[in-house]
């Protein structure tokens, strides 16, 4: 019989979130709908990490790029956005759930921004998971970035080595460990700019389920593919 739990476990799922769209033109539905349904599979995503002791989750809920869609889809999407603040900052709470951002937080409204500052705030005590979330997130951008920081830093005699330590505490989330696992649902094999630096030794998993219809046993069943691989980090296998 399979086990539902598998044995080894990522340290750092991070997700791209994908299929919501298309979740909702399967249905006849708008788009929005889509995106709704997929904050519900956001929730409980969430809560089977923290059951499950993974210690953190990073989700891609909107790229750099995704600021060119169509001005009523990024609309709804900042609405949505303040809305899952708003609701999941008590579940957050309830669950020792430390909430952090990782992106361009200078590209949405004063009011997204202070709702931002007021859960991380809030939250920073809490011990269980840390739920990250990647907001006009672009990994080439998070990189030259990093690089902009460095060259001012390093004039400024602030740094003398740069190596691959010192340019990790240059990136959003420093004291992050990499993803161990990046899953991405609804078919597409590609990373569009997620982080880029951080998987460069990260287990891939796509499966085609639709963000929305992304649950508690997709996600064992990922995970339990994960404790099937073997990781070998350029070296070789052991006999
Ligand atoms: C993912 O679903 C959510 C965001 C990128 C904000 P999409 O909106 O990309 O859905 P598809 O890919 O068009 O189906
Ligand atoms: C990636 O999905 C970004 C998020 C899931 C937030 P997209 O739907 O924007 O990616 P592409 O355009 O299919 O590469
Ligand atoms: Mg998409």
């Amino acid at each position: 019989m399979k086990k539902a739990i598998p044995d080894r476990l990522p340290t750092h799922v991070a997700i791209i979130m994908d299929g919501n769209g298309r979740w909702a033109r399967h249905k006849k539905l708008n788009r929005v709908e889509g995106h709704k349904v997929g904050i519900d599979s956001v929730r409980e995503i969430t809560e089977v990490t923290r059951e499950l002791g993974i210690p953190y989750l990073t989700l891609y809920a909107f790229s750099k790029e995704n600021w060119s869609r169509p001005r009523e889809e990024v609309k709804t999407l900042m609405e949505l956005l303040g809305l899952y603040l708003e609701l999941e900052l008590p579940f957050m709470m309830k669950n020792g759930i430390r909430f952090n951002v990782i992106g361009e937080t200078g590209d949405f409204s004063k009011a997204l921004q202070s709702q931002f500052d007021n859960v991380i705030k809030s939250t920073s005590r809490n011990r269980n998971l840390v739920l990250s979330i990647a907001l006009s997130y672009s990994g080439r951008r998070e990189i030259v970035r990093a690089a902009r920081l460095i060259a001012g830093d390093a004039k400024k005699g602030v740094i003398k080595r740069i190596d691959e330590k010192t340019f990790k505490r240059y990136l959003y989330a420093p004291a992050i460990p990499d993803p161990d696992f990046l899953i991405r649902t609804s078919g597409e094999m590609r990373l569009s700019n997620f982080l880029l630096w951080q998987v460069a030794y990260t287990e891939i998993y796509v499966t085609d389920i639709l963000w929305p219809d992304f649950r508690k046993k997709a996600y064992l069943e990922a995970l339990r593919d994960f404790a099937r691989r073997e990781r070998r980090f350029g070296n070789i296998k052991e006999y």
